[in-house]
């Protein structure tokens, strides 16, 4: 079944719009209906939790300075949020959906209007569930079109499609995490990887389920790719095409051709194709990224770019995909990433840093008499392992609630050690607790992210809520202020929301604190997410007359 791209695009906005694209900046709105639905995949018919009963769920298309209202309604049996990944929410965290972060979940049977203006931004984004693991089936991508008559800076294509990677278990997620949980241990590895929802003809039994997207010979197309994987860095390739990546996390970039991508769970990658070799089929593959010393996932989601005219019964050749463990390609692909830095899209990166912070990142065992080995896995930043409050950390800022959280997240680890030697067993005295650090309004912030062997090294996707941060630099071993910092490239870093902090390495960004409110930072490895790696970040009102978080909306659900 082939979908000509511009089709696909209008169908799905035919199906999930209730207003129509105005010429001037509009209110979009959409009704999400969270609901339990069964679909097959590689096995039987499932139940799994869904919005409006489609995976992925229905995209959002919105333009630079609109108003998005969403409603969503919850039919499911779990209290949930939906986070809008990437979108800034300037002074409304209220709009941003982590459980328990800054808001507590919709209960099962109850709606919750997530009311937000999409300004200064415009790419693709994406959305998904903020609670346990149900973004495994509950996410989809947010389409922000650059303000009308204003073109890309890149040419106009042709057409263009979304693609989002995903992860798919045979069985209930929740229950294998619940089961995971017990033991101490990380729950199974997916069954699947998928392409909008589809794992592709190397899979058994899913040649029906295969993502297929049309082109003409000669044109060219934007393809609009997330990573809505659960725990897996992804390597994607087209057979015998090269992209030109021009835009990641919503944010232009320098254009480069490149034959993969490397794209972490929370990323957004889009890239230009043109359909300029022999008519046929390609398949279009993602796999997995993993230079760590730990298990790797070996399957490979696959989805099909078809020339018009060229019939079904083609076999499609497979792309060469990097090795499993090429940690050269992604340090090659990481250092291609820059910044358009134009003055229409200028890259404003801080000078000077009113406030350094130097955040060890990493797994580690905690004591657990219950569990398989009487051990459990665990994850901790600076030694602390965040713990999830029983209702929202921004109602809990916004009304003084007292005794909610502390406001004394260390600025760095209690004592330096060397983090990426050989794996440390010893007990470094990691601590529980639910402890926020705060920032001054407008305040300059450098954020060192150095990853740990204390248990393994291992690579983590850090995200940011509320802000895009520049990527000043990354590196192997540990950060060596000394030598390090004279490398940042504070010219055209890439900025965007999310980022991998190399295994066994580190990572260094930079933003300004100018957004009011309680923002989430965390590894998108759900996985790691669980185990506690995990923080937040209280930025304080300024004196400004806009420069105060909102009030709250009248339907915040309840605790
Ligand atoms: Cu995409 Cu806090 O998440």
């Amino acid at each position: 079944m082939a979908f000509s791209l511009f089709s696909c695009l209008l169908f799905a906005s035919v199906v999930t719009m209730i207003s129509s694209f105005a010429a001037e900046a509009a209110i979009k709105k959409y009704q999400f209906d969270v609901v339990v639905k069964n679909v097959s995949r590689l096995s039987h018919p499932k139940p799994i939790v869904t919005v409006n009963g489609r995976f992925p769920g229905p995209t959002i298309y919105a333009r630079e300075g609109d108003r998005v209202v969403v409603n969503v309604t919850n039919h499911a049996q779990y209290n949930l949020s939906i986070h809008w990944h990437g979108l800034k929410q300037f002074r409304n965290g209220w709009a941003d959906g982590p459980a328990y972060i800054t808001q507590c979940p919709i209960q099962s049977g109850n709606s919750y209007s997530y009311d937000f203006n999409v300004t200064g931004q415009r790419g693709t984004l994406w959305w998904h569930a903020h609670i346990l693991w149900l973004r495994a089936t509950v996410h989809g991508a947010i389409v922000i079109m650059p303000k009308q008559g204003v073109p890309f800076p890149f040419p106009q294509p042709h057409g263009e499609s979304v693609l989002v990677l995903g992860e798919w278990w045979n069985s209930d997620v929740e229950e294998l995490v619940k089961q995971g949980n017990a033991l101490g241990l990380p729950p199974n590895m997916s069954d699947a990887h998928t392409i909008n929802g589809k794992p592709g003809p190397l899979f058994p039994c899913s040649d029906k389920h295969t993502f297929v997207t049309e082109v003409e010979w000669g044109k060219t197309y934007l393809l609009r790719i997330v990573n809505a994987a659960l725990n897996d860095e992804l390597f994607f390739a087209i057979a015998g095409h090269n992209m030109t990546v021009v835009e990641i996390d919503a944010v232009y970039c320098k254009p480069f051709t490149t034959s993969a991508i490397l794209i972490t769970p929370g990323q957004t990658t889009n890239v230009l194709v043109t359909a300029n070799q022999a008519p046929g089929r390609y398949f279009m593959a993602a796999r997995d990224f993993n230079d760590a010393p730990i298990p790797v996932d070996n399957k490979t989601a696959t989805a099909i770019l078809q020339y018009k005219g060229v019939p079904d019964t083609v076999i499609p050749v497979l792309p060469q995909l990097p090795a499993q463990n090429d940690t050269s390609f992604v340090d090659t692909y990481s250092n291609s990433l820059r910044s358009l830095n134009t003055p229409q899209f200028p890259a404003n990166v801080p000078l000077t840093i009113d406030r350094h912070l130097f955040f060890t990142v990493g797994l580690g065992r905690d004591p657990c008499p219950t569990c398989l080995n009487s051990t459990k896995l665990t994850a901790s930043i600076n030694n602390v392992t965040f713990v999830m409050p029983k209702i929202g950390l921004l109602q809990a800022h916004y009304f003084n609630i007292n005794g909610v959280f502390k406001l004394d997240f260390p600025d760095k680890p209690p004592a330096p050690f060397n983090y990426t030697g050989a794996p440390l067993t010893a007990n470094l005295g990691t601590s529980l607790g639910t402890r926020l650090s705060k920032l001054a309004f407008n305040s300059t912030v450098e954020l060192v992210l150095q990853d740990t062997n204390l248990l393994t090294v291992e690579s983590h996707p850090f995200h940011l809520h509320g802000f895009n941060f520049f990527v000043v630099g990354r590196g192997v071993g540990n950060f060596d202020p000394a030598k390090d910092l004279a490398k940042f490239n504070l010219v055209d870093p890439p900025e965007r929301n999310t980022v991998g902090v190399p295994t066994g390495g580190w990572t260094a960004i930079r933003f300004r604190a100018d957004n009011p409110g309680v923002w989430f930072m965390h590894c998108h490895l759900e996985l790691h997410t669980m185990w506690g790696l995990k923080m937040a970040f209280v930025v304080e009102n300024g004196n400004g007359p806009d420069q105060s978080i909102l009030p709250p909306p009248n339907d915040l659900p309840p605790c």
